[in-house]
């Protein structure tokens, strides 16, 4: 029984690192120590079973910080992949004669680190080579990215901060910027390319409205070098990219399906560590040459299937006009309206595990810029749901992480505005998850 106990409490003190079910974009990612994932502008590759994560931190000084997970959820944080460098934006690995290097944009040029053994996992990266500008004309560059083709590595780059350039990656040691292979014209930025199945060049590029979202746009052609046409929106113009900017593709190459994904950040006004992840994947039609993300709120994807999942968790609704409605508000049908500063909606008996869960209300408001919706759990000080999840006030399923007691817990909804503005939202219902 002594054994017993120890062992539980030593078992729950572990449990702090929560096993994370769902690819939830715009909320706030966590790692298995249940730290903020920072790894902005960056980068999924997988070797072998593993996927790695390379983005920056800016708590880190802007430094590349490298993640590795199994499934697209549970990441671990691996570290800072160098010390030398900071201020180093959108860091890509490349990997070239069985050595791992990492690129990234410092100061308008590509300063090259190198891992020291083999393996893509080292903190020890050191800076090699000279910063360099782009081939032919000595271009600087703002965003830039890589793709892999038949073995060979391409660089792209927003070329004098505005066409997208590809150029080879030479070979060597180090790695320098090769020849380039195609010029498209255009204000666009963010570069990320991926090959569909049928053979079609896809590249995704944002438009230049700083840290401000914009709608992203697909380009597709036959060969690298083009021509390249295009310039079609990846969502409806009026999202501007789920309030998102893209950053690199993954393909997974499944079982069963190949399954595209977006990748793109989730900027606050700054770029700071405030800024979260979007991810989504992505349809295909090469018959269209056009790219369609795919809306979800929360999804997984089987990194061995490539079988991407959006409906059918197990999860609890709780409509709002069952629930305790405080104030002025008023029950229209199953939803509550006008709730503001002076009413609330309060669901008893929410039944948690004793960990974080997911928790998506399904609400509206009448102006996004004219107040916040927020939730109080068990009696706490009110947080704003955009705090939790960039969606908040733009979407209509908004899942958040909670954490929630075991048993019987009360969640109250409600709403401030901003000085003197008018502000109003609409429940409809929460739905409570079974898992985190
Ligand atoms: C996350 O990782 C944990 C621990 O490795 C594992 O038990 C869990 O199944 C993973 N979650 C998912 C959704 O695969
Ligand atoms: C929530 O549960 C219902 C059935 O209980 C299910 O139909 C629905 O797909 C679930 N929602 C999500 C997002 O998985
Ligand atoms: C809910 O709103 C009512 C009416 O304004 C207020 O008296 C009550 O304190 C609020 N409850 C919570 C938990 O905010
Ligand atoms: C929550 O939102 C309200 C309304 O916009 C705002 O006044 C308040 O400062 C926000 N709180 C936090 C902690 O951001």
């Amino acid at each position: 029984m002594k054994f017993g106990a120890a062992f539980l409490a030593l078992s729950s003190f572990v449990s702090t690192a929560l096993a994370v079910s769902f690819i939830v974009p715009g909320a706030v990612w966590t790692d298995t120590s249940g730290a903020k994932i920072q790894a902005h502008g960056g980068h999924v590759i997988k070797v072998s079973n593993t996927f790695y994560w390379l983005g920056y931190s800016n708590a880190a000084g802007i430094a590349p910080n490298i993640y590795t997970s199994t499934d697209l959820m549970n990441w671990s944080h691996f570290g800072i992949a160098s010390t030398a460098v900071t201020a180093m934006y959108r860091p890509k690995f490349v990997s070239s004669g069985g050595k791992w290097y990492i690129w990234g944009q410092v100061n308008r040029e590509i300063v090259t680190l190198v891992a020291p053994g083999s393996t893509p996992l080292s903190t020890a990266y050191t800076v090699t080579g000279s910063p360099e500008l782009l081939p032919p004309d000595g271009r600087s560059f703002s965003d830039m990215g890589v793709f892999v083709d038949n073995g060979l590595n391409y660089f792209l780059s927003s070329a004098d901060s505005n066409n997208i350039q590809i150029n080879n990656i030479n070979a060597g040691t180090p790695i320098t910027i090769g020849t380039r292979v195609a010029d498209i014209e255009g204000s666009i930025e963010a570069p990320g390319m991926f090959k569909s199945s049928g053979g079609i060049y896809y590249l995704i590029v944002s438009q230049k409205t700083g840290w401000t979202a914009n709608p992203n746009m697909a380009y597709w052609a036959t060969t690298l070098a083009g021509p390249w046409s295009g310039g079609t929106n990846i969502a409806p113009a009026s999202v501007n990219t789920y309030k998102s900017q893209n950053s690199a593709e993954l393909v997974i190459d499944g079982t069963s399906t190949t399954t595209y994904i977006f990748l793109g950040d989730v900027w606050d006004s700054t770029g700071s560590d405030a800024s979260n992840y979007e991810w989504l994947p992505i349809t295909v039609s090469d018959s269209t040459h056009t790219l369609t993300l795919q809306d979800f709120a929360m999804w997984t994807v089987n990194p061995t299937t490539g079988v991407v999942t959006s409906s059918g968790f197990a999860n609890t609704t709780f409509h709002a006009a069952d629930a305790i409605v405080g104030g002025s508000a008023v029950i229209k049908k199953r939803a509550v309206h006008n709730i503001d500063s002076f009413s609330n909606v309060t669901f008893t008996n929410v039944v948690g595990r004793g960990d974080k869960q997911w928790v998506s209300f399904q609400y509206t408001v009448n102006d996004v810029t004219a107040g916040e919706a927020h939730v109080s759990v068990n009696g706490g000080d009110p947080i704003n749901l955009s705090q939790l999840n960039s969606r908040a006030g733009h979407y209509s399923t908004v899942p958040v992480a909670l954490s929630l007691k075991q048993g019987a817990n009360t969640l109250t909804f409600g709403a401030t505005a901003a000085d003197n503005q008018d502000f109003e939202a609409h429940l409809e219902s929460i739905r409570v998850f079974d898992d985190y």
